[in-house]
């Protein structure tokens, strides 16, 4: 099977986790991308979603489901997403698609996260992926210090030659050389450091459940 073919396995074996009548939770990325298509089957017994990024709000609506903002809805049943890399413990690192910070939000605002991935993100430690991080601009030189305290590498991540800008009107770095191997120490280290907006280390919003999209089909992992 195709890397495209697991993602889409594991976006619709996540419909079983979206409780009918309740909002759900929707992540970012291609193989969210592949569960917002599979949503629009159900979209008749579920109020709407919650999403995580501008890119998600365009899809969702664009297939006719409504998307909430996070303060008019309270505790969500599920939070559907995918990651870039997780672990044997559930822990994660994400942001890859620079949507981290409303993923986090959106999670914390979540009773259960559903990460659903094909197994190529399936580590035994966190730091292969280089590390999201997204930052305030004019904090951005001190905090590729920090990292290079620690051993790592940051870079500003571009697009078209200039500084991407997320949602949010921040800058995102990505860190190399990192073996991240106390994720929930990690995260509450980075995420104090100031002009951090958010770490992609999800740890403290672990998966509650993994959706592994291999070749012998899905494989469903507990934490
Ligand atoms: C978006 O910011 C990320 O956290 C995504 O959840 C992550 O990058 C996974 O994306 P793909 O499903 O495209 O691999």
């Amino acid at each position: 099977m195709t890397q495209d073919e697991l993602k889409t396995l594991v976006g619709r074996a996540a419909l079983d986790y979206v409780v009918a009548g309740e909002i759900v939770g929707v992540g970012t990325g291609s193989t969210v991308n592949k569960f917002i298509e599979a949503l629009a089957a159900m979209k008749d017994r579920i109020p709407g979603a919650v999403s995580s990024s501008v890119a998600s709000t365009e899809r969702l609506q664009a297939l006719g489901i409504r998307v909430f903002d996070a303060n008019e809805v309270g505790e969500l049943a599920v939070y559907i997403d995918g990651a870039d890399e997780i672990d044997g413990r559930g822990y994660m690192v994400k942001g890859g698609g620079a949507a981290l910070t409303r993923e986090k939000i959106v999670a914390a605002q979540s009773r259960r996260f559903v990460c659903i991935a094909d197994e190529s993100k399936r580590v035994d430690v966190l730091g292969r992926f280089p590390l999201p991080v997204e930052v305030i601009p004019m904090a951005t030189q001190r905090i590729v210090r920090q990292f290079r305290a620690l051993g790592g590498t940051a870079t500003v991540r571009l697009k078209d030659g200039k500084p991407l800008v997320t949602d949010n009107g921040q800058h995102i770095l990505d860190v190399t050389g990192l073996a991240i191997r106390e994720p929930l120490a990690f995260e509450s280290e980075v995420n104090q450091w100031p002009g951090v907006v958010t770490v992609g280390v999800f740890a403290h919003q672990k998966a509650s459940v993994c959706l592994l999209g291999t070749a012998s089909g899905v494989q469903t992992i507990a934490y």
